[in-house]
């Protein structure tokens, strides 16, 4: 990716910000697991908005102080003996390079200069992640700390701001997400391409396949492989059940690529051939996904997308006698989840609840689960808000009766 991706994130976040003022974002630290590896925490999605950058600890830190606006980062010094366990970090030279970053020094300058910045600025813009427990966090410690020091300075919330910006993607955002999208194609071919009577895992490690072969940065989320019943526990993870000839089995998987991620579910008949009583059920979903996608446009919100397929169902449930009044209540019998959130660095991205806007990117994801018939079927594709409606970004994936039936005929292995 190019830094001017980054350039631009930070020219946006300094715009947003209150001038005097400094923000700090942390990466997040390596732990060591007490055993032959250190290995990372998941990165810090919005350091590396800001940076490009996953390298651990780091410290980047946006000022903007009487209208002028610049970034600096704080990395970590060259040291051998971690070189030899863990690699080296990057050089002040790759740092600057990968993010447009100039004025890049060495973690231990930190305290320095936080001290003259107090004597300059006004306020310090924290990341405050939401905090549901009773113990404070990093940065809930750092702001106390930065107020017993500095009493004069206010401290801010940075996290309203990154959820607006990130809540629309730009065209090399969008791009990213294409390529992620693009590689979870490949991976659900490769799984229809073995499609048999086998575990659920065994199934699933085609599409890993995909992953690693074609450089993803990993996966968006744990995958769901779901068999028969299974399907209808939505967040199903176990994977370790045999599929069962006549079955259907649900995927719902992604590829992230530089960090932009997918999030794509099909069903597939696990021998082949959809029954009449899967098709049926199958084909209503697939309609209530293209209804539901004749509403996306600016302006329209999640919520009133996912009202517009109940509505749907009320009627084409009652049409083929599951439901029997046609009420919402009997509907959230059978599809019991939202149809729509956003998506971009996070599979459930940070954004602003309010009407959509040109360059959101939203799943579209309806669902129906009928335990007591072993069928739980959800079609999910990745969506773009244009200025005038819609675009499938994963439209090349198979998703019609005839077109996987055709496509698992001619390509079984
Ligand atoms: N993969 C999680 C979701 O579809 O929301
Ligand atoms: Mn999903
Ligand atoms: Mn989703």
């Amino acid at each position: 990716m190019q830094q001017k991706l980054f350039i631009e994130h930070r020219k946006n976040m300094l715009n947003l910000m209150e001038d005097n003022s400094i923000l700090i974002e942390f990466n997040r630290p390596i732990i060591n697991d007490g055993a032959i590896f250190n290995y990372k925490y998941d990165e810090n999605r919005n350091y590396f908005y800001l940076t490009g950058l996953f390298e651990y600890e780091n410290i980047v830190i946006l000022q903007k102080i009487n209208g002028i606006e610049s970034s600096l980062i704080l990395i970590n010094q060259y040291d051998e003996l971690k070189a030899k366990w863990v690699g080296a970090p990057l050089s002040k030279e790759e740092v600057s390079k990968i993010s447009g970053i100039n004025n890049v020094r060495y973690l231990d300058s930190y305290n320095s200069l936080i001290n003259q910045y107090s004597k300059i600025i006004k306020n310090i813009y924290l990341d405050f992640i939401p905090n549901n427990s009773n113990k404070l966090n990093d940065e809930e410690i750092l702001a106390k700390e930065l107020k017993n020091h500095y009493p004069w300075l206010n401290i801010l919330n940075s996290r309203p701001l990154f959820t607006k910006l990130r809540t629309i993607k730009n065209e090399e955002e969008i791009n990213q997400i294409r390529k992620a999208i693009s590689i979870t194609n490949e991976g659900i071919k490769n799984i229809l391409a073995h499609i048999n009577p086998l575990y659920e895992y065994q199934l699933e490690s085609y599409f890993d396949q995909a992953i690693k072969y074609n450089g993803a940065t990993g996966y968006a989320f744990p995958t769901i492989a779901a068999s028969g019943a299974n399907a209808c526990c939505l967040h199903y993870m176990d994977n370790n059940s045999k599929a069962s000839n006549g079955d259907l089995i649900l995927f719902d998987l992604g590829a992230s690529y530089n960090m932009y991620c997918s999030d794509i579910s099909r069903t597939f008949p696990i021998n082949g051939k959809f029954s009449k009583r899967q098709k049926e059920i199958y084909n209503i979903v697939l309609k209530g996904q293209e209804h539901v996608f004749n509403f996306i446009k600016p302006g329209i919100t999640t919520k009133e997308l996912n009202q517009i397929l109940i509505e749907y169902y009320q009627v084409e449930l009652k049409k083929i006698g599951l439901i029997k009044e046609g009420t919402k209540e009997e509907v959230l019998k059978y599809y019991y989840h939202g149809v729509s959130h956003h998506i971009g660095l996070d599979c459930h991205d940070l954004c602003e609840y309010i009407p959509l806007k040109a360059g959101c990117i939203i799943s579209n994801e309806p669902g129906l689960y009928i335990e007591e018939e072993n069928i739980g079927i959800r079609i999910e594709d990745d969506v773009l808000v244009t200025e005038t409606g819609a675009e499938w970004l994963s439209k090349d994936i198979l998703k019609t009766v005839e077109d996987i039936e055709n496509f698992i005929k001619e390509n079984k292995k």
